[in-house]
């Protein structure tokens, strides 16, 4: 076994861990989750879900992972067989490698956009649209920058095939060759030491660019302010407290946003000292993320594009996803704007900084299945990682439908499936008076004892109520879902699910000599 790598300064390990949850889920995910799900009906499931399950399963993950560490292992499978005695639990605990893998290969090809797009809104490459304040319609504003967007990605041709323009690979690989250099620095030297330098800048920027958007003025409507803008999220509604998918979408995003449920917290745990106070660690890490979250990802995005377009306009931006959302309003926005592209700049690298410490979060998994259950090398298991991630990338690079399903599948759906499993093994079958103690350990804050009784009754029970709901609601229609790449998709996903059973087997024959 190898010696097992530590995070080297306390500072250091909430940084990574805050790196590791802010991300785009932050800034484009959660803006139109939101305003797809209501605006203010989405609040409020989205607060209690932050209360019931964000917070007990960050503990959860964090008292997992250390758990592991200590006994040699840092991803799911290990550890899920160490907490349990049983055969099966190796292969339950496939989804905390296979759901960051499935994201990594989508999220890294976006990151690499945002990289693109920082340059492009420096030097102002965007065609300028032929537009008249208080005339033209969103439509007409955002015209040519989604063609901008569209040629870069390539989603311009008909049928199911997408052709990227040259420079998209190029920022692709410059983003990979970015992080594969960050990992194969390992935890402390590589990924902490990017933390500590781009989380700061990082809260620099948003704040800059919320100071920017609160002080906007609307080129339509002389009323229409941050004040007024901010109402199309903070009115409550509690319209959607009624409807399974806005509180599957809600739990969807806590977990996405709080990188819960997919095994990168728990991976990233595992390299924490023996009488860390992870308690108090651990409500760092969510808080920060909500605050970069609440404050500055539903700002920046979305109050701008209600200051800019009004109300129905920014909700049918908001419903054409996160890329129009962050790629084509925001540069229109900018566009606009004195000195526009130093912020359009600013907040392409934003996401790009946001993005690449998740990135690393992401592979950070496989990596250290490599090492903990192979045996390998950092250096041998970062690039077995890079040589899967090329292979993978094209479904979602040229897939058409390829990379939402992709989100789907691993990113809004899985994630509930694995939390879910966590809980149970953690606080049923291995034993929930050990697993608090697990988690106190050490803590210099007292966690309320309200926390024991979610994590063990009411967050498991709520998990399977949204998921049965849900289930029975929408998982037909979903599974209808007939477009072109849709199968691809899902033929390469359950292929790359096979690939893990057989890591797994191997891993463990070799063990066991
Ligand atoms: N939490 C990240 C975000 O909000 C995404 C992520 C998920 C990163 C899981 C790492 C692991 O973008």
């Amino acid at each position: 076994m190898n010696q097992r790598e530590q995070w080297a300064s306390r500072i250091g390990l909430i940084l990574a861990m805050a790196g590791n949850a802010i991300g785009l889920g932050n800034f484009l995910r959660f803006p139109v989750q939101a305003a797809e799900n209501g605006g203010g009906a989405f609040m409020i499931p989205y607060f209690i879900s932050f209360i019931i399950l964000g917070i007990p399963l960050m503990w959860v993950e964090w008292g997992i992972g250390r758990y592991g560490g200590t006994r040699g292992h840092g991803t799911a499978p290990g550890i899920f067989d160490a907490l349990w005695k049983n055969r099966l639990a190796k292969y339950i605990g496939i989804l905390g490698i296979f759901l960051p893998l499935v994201i990594l290969i989508y999220y890294t090809y976006i990151c690499s956009w945002t990289l693109a797009f920082s340059f492009s809104s420096l030097l102002n490459l965007y065609p300028t649209p032929d537009v008249t304040p208080g005339v033209s319609s969103p439509k007409e504003y955002l015209a040519p920058y989604q063609g901008y967007l569209y040629n870069y990605i390539g989603a311009t041709t008909d049928g199911p095939i997408m052709r990227p323009e040259p420079v998209a690979y190029l920022f692709f690989f410059i983003t990979l060759g970015i992080s594969f250099w960050v990992l194969s620095k390992g935890i402390s030297g590589g990924i902490e030491r990017l933390s500590k330098f781009a989380i700061p800048l990082l809260f620099v920027m948003a704040a800059v660019l919320f100071v920017r958007v609160v002080t906007l003025e609307s080129p339509v409507d002389p009323e229409m302010g941050a004040i007024r803008a901010f109402s199309f999220l903070w009115e409550p509604d509690l319209s959607g407290l009624l409807s399974p998918k806005v509180w599957l979408a809600a739990a969807g995003q806590i977990f996405f946003t709080l990188s819960l449920g997919i095994g990168a917290i728990l991976t990233y745990a595992s390299y924490v000292k023996k009488d860390e106070d992870i308690a108090l660690d651990g409500l760092s890490t969510a808080s920060l993320n909500e605050f970069a979250e609440v404050v500055f990802g539903s700002t920046i995005a979305i109050v701008s594009a209600v200051i800019f377009f009004g109300f129905s306009g920014a909700r049918e931006v908001a419903s054409g996803g996160a890329f129009k959302l962050g790629f084509i309003s925001m540069p229109a926005i900018f566009g606009h704007m004195p000195f526009g592209e130093f912020f359009g700049f600013l907040w392409f690298l934003l996401l790009f900084f946001a993005g690449l410490t998740s990135v690393v979060a992401l592979s950070q998994p496989a990596i250290a299945f490599f090492e903990d259950e192979f045996g390998w090398s950092r250096k041998r298991s970062v690039t077995a990682l890079m040589v899967i991630f090329i292979l993978s990338v094209p479904v979602p690079m040229f897939v058409k439908g390829g990379l939402d399903e992709m989100d789907f599948w691993a990113g809004t759906f899985g994630l509930v499936i694995l939390a879910l499993l966590e809980l149970i093994i953690f606080m049923w079958i291995f034993d929930s008076e050990r697993a608090w103690e697990e988690i106190t350990r050490g803590a210099h804050i007292r966690v309320p004892r309200v926390f024991f009784y979610l994590m063990k009754y009411v967050t498991p029970l709520f998990l399977v109520v949204i998921l049965v709901a849900w289930g029975y609601e929408h998982l037909p229609e979903v599974l209808a879902k007939e477009d072109g790449g849709i199968w691809l998709t899902r033929g390469f996903l359950a292929g790359l699910f096979i690939l893990h059973i057989l890591a797994i087997r191997w891993a463990w024959k070799r063990k066991t000599g």
